[in-house]
């Protein structure tokens, strides 16, 4: 892929105002976040422009905003949250126009190391709309707020809106620089560089509920790994295009023929593509997802009763896997392996992430449910780097060239 983006640190910002697209879209219960990974990440970039004396501005969305401004998805506690990690006042612009006269006073005010907060740009609906309708004259209002842009958005990265897209072009017509900022700069490292130029074997694992949502990056994964591993429920899927009975187990109808395709492909190329040998089997969907009293049996995996569905991978598949991961050098894992809502069919997605801390391989997470459900099992820190984007670090994973990446100016 040879990226080679201009960073924040390609430049000198003392005295200049800077537009920072972050991804603050956070989950929040009740008000409050319950995770703060996001605002976490974002913290070394804010932490160096403090530090050169820029007068930082900061933009983000938050939510779908599907019915318009509400206070439910305003920025305001992301403001708060941020201002007690910085040991610093955010100035948040409440505002639901999110760029006009309270935003342009806030920022003429401000003095080199301030930091300013707006609104959540999907505020304005014409940050949705594609650059050359009304999402244009967004974009310029938030330029003309400053002289030179950061993207550092890489959840948002896969979105051609205004703040993360649009804007760089209003920015380079005034003679600004548009560059990446470190946790953008290590998900392009990890995910891009790392998959396009990896130390071998390389092992891909990729898991999750549907073939369908992953079709490009089985294919593209495929292409760039030695061993592809398939777990979760579209490995239902790839049975049954192996001529396996799988009971009521997930099945995508329309994409057997893609993954005999798949397999095919794998065979012609020399590639190992793994499935599942065993399966833990239950008789209905737990409900809720995580009653722990959902009995199971477990089958090899050609022979799943009519009247059961599989859930997780089981322990000869463990093993099979497990040893996968350890004669690795780079792993990118995405997808859970089974229904980890729920302890009883969370082994196998643990036992994985287990096999992925205790490798000495590079070892890349994508963002979504992986990510969630090494946090939740307590492997973060034993990873080499987990993705703060979900459908970013897929669409990157697949090769795609993602509209916040490519947007900024080249080294
Ligand atoms: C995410 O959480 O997926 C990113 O913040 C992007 O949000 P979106 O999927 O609503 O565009
Ligand atoms: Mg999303």
């Amino acid at each position: 892929m040879g990226l080679n983006k201009k960073s924040v640190d390609d430049i000198n910002v003392k005295g200049r105002r800077v537009l920072v697209r972050c991804d603050f879209n956070v989950p929040l219960k009740n008000g409050e976040i319950t995770d703060e990974t996001r605002i976490v990440a974002a913290l070394p970039t804010i932490k160096k422009l403090i530090g050169d004396g820029g007068k930082v501005i900061l933009c983000s969305h938050l939510g779908k905003v599907k019915n318009g401004p509400n206070e439910g998805e305003s920025l305001a506690p992301v403001a708060k949250r941020l201002s007690e990690k910085l040991g610093k006042e955010v100035k948040f612009i409440s505002d639901y126009n999110v760029t006009g006269a309270d935003a342009t006073a806030a920022v003429e005010a401000m003095n080199e190391g301030d930091v300013v907060l707006l609104q959540n740009t999907r505020f304005r609906g014409k940050e949705e709309t594609k650059p050359e309708e009304a999402g244009d004259a967004f974009a310029k209002e938030l330029a003309d707020l400053a002289d030179d842009y950061v993207c550092d958005a890489f959840g948002s990265a896969h979105r051609a809106h205004a703040s993360v897209a649009g804007v760089t072009k209003f920015i380079t017509e005034k003679g600004g620089s548009n560059v990446v900022g470190y946790l953008m700069q290590k998900e392009i490292d990890f995910l891009g560089n790392a998959v396009e130029n990896p130390v071998r074997p390389f092992v891909a694992i990729l898991g999750g509920a549907k073939v369908a949502d992953k079709l490009n990056v089985i294919n593209t994964l495929l292409e760039k790994c030695d061993t592809l591993i398939i777990g979760g429920g579209m490995a239902y899927t790839f049975l049954k295009a192996k001529g396996y009975e799988i009971g009521k187990s997930l099945l995508d109808e329309t994409k057997i023929d893609y993954c005999k395709e798949m397999m095919e492909k794998a065979e012609k190329s020399g590639k190992k593509l793994l499935l599942p040998i065993d399966t833990v089997c239950i008789d209905d969907f737990p409900n809720p997802i995580d009653d722990p009293s959902i009995a199971t049996t477990i089958v090899d995996a050609d022979k799943i009763p009519a009247d059961k569905e599989g859930a997780d991978i089981g322990p000869k598949t463990i093993a099979l896997y497990a040893d996968a991961v350890k004669s690795a050098k780079t792993v990118v894992w995405n997808g859970p392996m089974g229904v980890f809502e729920n302890p009883v069919l969370a082994t196998g997605t643990k036992e994985v992430a287990k096999a992925l801390s205790e490798t000495s391989a590079t070892t890349i997470i994508g963002g979504g449910d992986s990510a969630a459900a090494v946090n939740q099992l307590g492997y973060a820190d034993k990873m080499s780097h987990i993705s703060t984007g979900g459908g970013a670090s897929l669409e990157f994973l697949e090769g795609k060239k993602l509209p916040g990446v490519y947007a900024a100016d080249n080294r």
